[in-house]
């Protein structure tokens, strides 16, 4: 094989609770994590030389500190292979919006090359590699519906039948994550306040397919820490909620949010809504 083309899905958080910093830093977490159908393609086509080319279509810069090229650095340096590889991104997920977009462009670069390679990484190397190259990356590269716990690296399989639609909305300028971190460090302290429970509520209405039993469960903490600053993320909420949204919530660190429809025209009619006030704004689904 010599040419791959991989969909690289965005996700939200359904839940998320930071419950502690570390020493290194970074934060433990427990959150409920949903990839969705909007998604970045990648194109892989291996050449003759050594060469590692990508090319984002001005997107974003294509050099090492593009996250799409230091997986592939990470990809040869833990696989021992080397191969020349041309890689293409076609952009969609909005970026710094806690949408998780370069976390799986680096994911699906990871399965690419192993796939170019033969597959001869393990589940497990692979998911090592992914967890070096962020906290996100390893939901990514499984996707679906997970309880995610540790930093993110820790995952379990859920199961989500809420089924619905989901519209996904940003307005105003991009979140940058470690001062996300900072805004809660700011409020919680050590977070020694905070409770470390799985949210088994939301996990059993997911189960149950019962979104009017999750609604009052979902819940993302940065909110507290975001919302003061961002005034559009608040708009954002409000539009949804209006447009018939059963739930709307900030994703990750934002400023990205969800909003939640039972029905597809409501979705729509939001969706369209968003896009006439100027906001971005995607009809997807949970997948
Ligand atoms: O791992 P990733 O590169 O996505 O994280 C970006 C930054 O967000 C980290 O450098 C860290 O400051 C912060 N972070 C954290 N705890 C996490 C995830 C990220 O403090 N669980």
């Amino acid at each position: 094989m010599t040419d791959v083309t991989t969909t690289a899905r965005a996700k939200i958080n359904l839940y998320l609770k930071v419950t502690g910093k570390r020493p290194d830093g970074y934060h433990d977490l427990v959150t409920v994590m949903q990839s969705l159908s909007l998604s970045d393609t990648l194109h892989f086509a291996r050449t003759g030389g050594q060469e590692l080319r990508l090319d984002c279509g001005g997107a974003l810069p294509g050099d090492k500190s593009n996250l799409i090229y230091r997986a592939a650095e990470a990809y040869f340096a833990a696989s021992g292979a080397r191969f020349g590889v041309d890689i293409t991104l076609e952009k969609r997920i909005p970026m710094a919006a806690g949408l998780g977009g370069g976390s799986a462009d680096a994911a699906a670069t990871l399965r690419a090359l192993a796939l170019l390679d033969g597959n001869r990484l393990s589940e497990e190397e692979l998911l090592a590699i992914a967890a070096r190259l962020g906290a996100d990356v390893p939901f990514c590269l499984v996707g679906g519906s997970r309880l995610c716990r540790g930093i993110g690296e820790r995952m379990e399989p859920i199961e989500n039948n809420l089924g619905g639609y989901l519209v996904i909305t940003i307005a105003g300028e991009g979140v940058s994550t470690p001062q996300a971190f900072g805004a809660l460090d700011a409020i919680y302290g050590d977070f020694a306040t905070v409770e470390d429970l799985p949210p088994v509520a939301l996990l059993d209405a997911m189960k149950k397919g019962d979104i009017h039993s999750a609604v009052p469960h979902f819940y993302n903490m940065f909110e507290e820490a975001i919302m003061p600053l961002r005034p559009a993320v608040s708009a954002c909420k409000k539009a949804l909620l209006d447009h018939g949204a059963a739930a709307a919530m900030m994703s990750g660190s934002g400023p990205s949010v969800w909003g939640l429809f039972e029905e597809e025209k409501s979705a729509r009619a939001a969706c369209a809504a968003l896009l006439e006030s100027g906001a971005r704004a995607f009809l997807c689904r949970a997948e």
